[in-house]
């Protein structure tokens, strides 16, 4: 049962998250803080931030280290040519995963409440067009892979994605754009078993990036 009554704010209007800790002084009295890592400012207020108890006073730039060191070598990019609500959820789930960058590709403004300030710890690019990703996986030796349920398509379920790649989104209504599939090494779809046509962007990424998480992460290494 929730804790929060329907008119109570719940997780994602949560401007500091509610766990956390308070001033280092408070939580630690006597104890040693001088570890490069931690942020003045932290220590002296205290840390509500969403991040892993590990992570409590560390600055952004050490945390951001800390992950860079052991990132995951498949990238997320989704289509943004219509303001699609859906970015903020894949990159909060894109940093849980570890993943190496989010690429939008299109409009560069998107809306970033879902994210739950989860995109200061992600390396996110910007490509205006499709080309520039494509340009960008060349460069990089990436595989493209598309995730959409069109003609063509292979089970997700089944398939075995690329070590390293790029998981290519559509947005809500158009899907993944044609030229984009046609550059793409694969598609991959989910399957689905009741009446909606598709489910939701951020939902399909949650469980395409989960899917790469189960063929090649190293659970050993996970919190
Ligand atoms: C709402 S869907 C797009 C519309 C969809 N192509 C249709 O015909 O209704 C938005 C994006 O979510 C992802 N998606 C949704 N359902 C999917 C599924 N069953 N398999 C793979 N991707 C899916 C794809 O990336 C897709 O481009």
């Amino acid at each position: 049962m929730s804790e929060n009554g329907p008119d109570e704010p719940g997780p994602t209007e949560w401007g500091e998250h509610p766990h956390g800790v308070g001033p280092w002084e408070v939580e630690h009295p006597g104890e040693n803080a001088d570890d490069p890592r931690y942020d003045p400012e932290l220590l002296d207020g205290g840390d509500r931030r969403n991040v892993v108890d590990s992570y409590r006073y560390w600055s952004r730039e050490a945390i951001v280290a800390d992950i860079d060191a052991r990132r995951h070598p498949f990238h997320v990019a989704i289509e943004n040519f219509g303001h699609d609500a859906n970015i903020g959820t894949v990159v909060r789930t894109a940093n849980a995963f570890a993943a190496a960058a989010v690429h939008i590709v299109g409009r560069r403004r998107w809306n970033r409440r879902g994210a739950m300030v989860t995109d200061r710890y992600q390396h996110i690019v910007h490509h205006p067009t499709a080309e520039d990703l494509f340009l960008y996986a060349a460069v990089e030796d990436l595989s493209i892979v598309a995730v959409d349920n069109v003609p063509g398509s292979v089970p997700l379920e089944t398939a075995t994605l690329p070590r390293n790649c790029i998981l290519l989104f559509g947005q809500e209504g158009p899907g993944v754009s044609d030229h984009a599939k046609q550059c793409a090494t694969t598609t991959v779809s989910i399957a689905q078993f009741g009446s909606t046509r598709s489910i939701n962007a951020g939902v399909a990424a949650g469980i395409a990036m989960h899917a790469w998480v189960r063929q090649h992460a190293d659970l050993s290494r996970s919190w």
